[in-house]
């Protein structure tokens, strides 16, 4: 009986573990939430240890794993050691959230989808832009707006960063689509970013303007506008946090809050389904699934 209880282990990077995580995973079904800090690639393999060597093979998916903490590139490195310790069926299903980056970028997504055409691949050839794009959270928006279809542009101050980053991508992502880096800093350099653009979506660090509301009205093709920064001011001019899919001078706006309802769901979801089989790895392509799937 004790061992069909649901056991996860939220394993953080930082020194304390995060209480926000902590909380979903209770409201998430979770039963027994086991937190270990300080997590690092070194030390984790003893704790994947103590997650697949203790139940038998067919109660291993009652076990579970979530990474988190405040850096996204810690994260990575602890989820790449933990899913190269399991072996055969020794393994449990994990997901990776480090700053919520991953919930985040799949929840705008997410919102932006909702308003292009029904059909499976409502973002097919679509021009979107993603502005402040070289941070976790733009670069997983660009990766998944790039798989799903569209042409993005990656926007930087830095048109070196920039095309780094769309190159990056680029060679990750299958498909024919275009991804474009493009310096955004300067107001000229920004108008030509969003020429012919009908999404755009601010990842910029919390409390930058990226665009303003002067540029965001000249950009006559767009259709939504997505802001996730949710410090004051705002990431997109005009875009309050709490708007929620409404009309802003006739485009579709969404505000860091507003998104949140989506993300909540999202991050909800994917701890639940962690428990459905042990053999689950949750990124953020599977958490734009999860989204899709509401
Ligand atoms: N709602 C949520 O749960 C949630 C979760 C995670 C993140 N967020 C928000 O999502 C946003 C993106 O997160 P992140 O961690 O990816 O952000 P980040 O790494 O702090 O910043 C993203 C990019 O913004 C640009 N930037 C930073 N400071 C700037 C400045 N002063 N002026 C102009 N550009 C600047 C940088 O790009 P360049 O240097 O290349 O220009 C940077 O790579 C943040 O606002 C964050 O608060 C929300």
């Amino acid at each position: 009986m004790s061992e069909k209880r649901k056991i996860l282990l939220q394993l953080d990077t930082d020194s304390r573990s995060s209480s926000f995580d902590s909380v979903v995973a209770v409201d998430s079904g979770v039963d027994v939430l086991l937190c270990h800090s300080d997590v690092t690639p070194e030390n984790v393999v003893d704790i994947v240890y103590g997650a697949i060597f203790t139940r038998p093979a067919k109660h291993l998916q009652s076990t579970a794993i979530f990474v988190g903490g405040s850096k996204v590139a810690a994260g990575e490195e602890v989820m790449e050691k933990i899913v190269g310790t399991f072996f055969g069926n020794h393994r449990v299903s994990v997901m990776l959230d480090s700053s919520g980056a991953n919930t985040t970028a799949a929840a705008a997504v997410v919102a932006a989808m909702r308003h292009f055409d029904a059909g499976d691949e409502p973002l097919a050839g679509k021009s979107a832009v993603v502005l402040g794009a070289t941070g976790p959270v733009g670069r997983r928006v660009v990766r998944l707006l790039a798989s799903s279809g569209a042409n993005v542009v990656v926007g930087s101050r830095s048109q070196e960063r920039a095309q780094e980053v769309a190159g990056e991508i680029s060679a990750a992502v299958e498909g024919s689509q275009s991804i474009t880096g493009a310096a955004t800093g300067e107001a000229s350099e920004l108008a030509a970013a969003m020429d012919g653009a009908e999404l755009v979506i601010a990842t910029g660090g919390p409390g930058v303007c990226l665009l303003g509301e002067e540029a965001r009205k000249a950009c006559s093709s767009l259709r939504v506008a997505i802001d996730l920064n949710a410090v004051p001011p705002e990431g997109i001019e005009g875009v309050g946090g709490t708007v929620s899919g409404e009309e802003i001078d006739g485009v579709i706006c969404y505000g860091a809050i507003g998104v949140g309802g989506i993300k909540m769901k999202i991050h909800r979801s994917c701890v639940s389904s962690l428990f459905d089989s042990n053999d689950r790895v949750l990124d953020a392509d599977e958490m734009l699934a999860v989204g899709r799937s509401f």
